[in-house]
């Protein structure tokens, strides 16, 4: 089983979500030590943002490709086929600006492909990346979760995953992280016991 992890905060070392995508990581491995693990951090990679450039490189045949080009269709493909042949997804998703971070819109954009993730028939939509599990791994600094101000967030996640087909969607909240200390721990506190109960069995696919 292949695992794909995620992170996209800009804090580094000081990230709520780097610290918790980490944990999820080692709890799902502890339960799966044959857990194959691939590791993509946005904060680092150059992640391109969707423009028509980049459209245009991918629709120019490959030998006829400038060197930016190439590069940029290749780091399309490995985002693409990353994400095509994980079983889990773990994602870490800070909120900046009441929604996710630009890098992981920007990864985003490079999944959602016609034909490949997804697709449109007189039927409606229908999601191609069925069977995957997504753990998002979402940390703020105020409380959003099933008000109107988390909408482009944690809501605007399921959304996505839910289009690209994915029904097994679970959210490890912190939350309140910026509202003192005692909140800060308590967000944490709860973010670890959701992470304590995907250990079980039928958490994982
Ligand atoms: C640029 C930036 C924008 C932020 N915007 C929001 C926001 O709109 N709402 C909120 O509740 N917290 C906001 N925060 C606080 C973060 O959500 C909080 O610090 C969280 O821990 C970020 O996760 P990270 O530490 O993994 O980056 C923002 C933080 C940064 C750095």
């Amino acid at each position: 089983m292949k695992l794909l992890q995620i992170d996209s905060s800009i804090l580094g070392d000081a990230s709520a979500s780097r610290q918790l995508t980490r944990e999820v990581v080692a709890t799902l491995q502890a339960a799966d030590p044959d857990l194959e693990l691939t590791y993509r951090d946005l904060s680092k990679d150059v992640t391109v943002h969707l423009s028509g450039a980049t459209f245009a490189a991918k629709g120019t045949p490959a030998e006829k490709r400038n060197l930016a080009q190439k590069l940029e269709v290749e780091l399309n493909e490995a985002i693409l086929n990353e994400f095509l042949a994980a079983d889990v997804i773990v994602l870490g998703a800070p909120m900046y600006n009441f929604t996710v971070p630009t890098q992981l819109k920007a990864w985003i954009d490079q999944i959602c492909v016609a034909g490949v993730t997804f697709s449109y028939s007189d039927k409606g939509p229908e999601g191609l990346a069925k069977g995957k599990r997504v753990v998002i791994v979402s940390t703020t600094g105020g409380k959003h979760a099933g008000g109107p101000t988390g909408i482009a967030h944690e809501d605007y996640l399921k959304v996505l995953f839910g289009f690209l087909g994915i029904t097994e969607i679970e959210v490890v909240r912190a939350d309140g992280l910026n509202y003192g200390p005692e909140a800060k721990e308590a967000g944490f506190a709860a973010a670890r016991s959701r992470i304590g109960s995907l250990t079980s069995a039928a958490a994982l696919v």
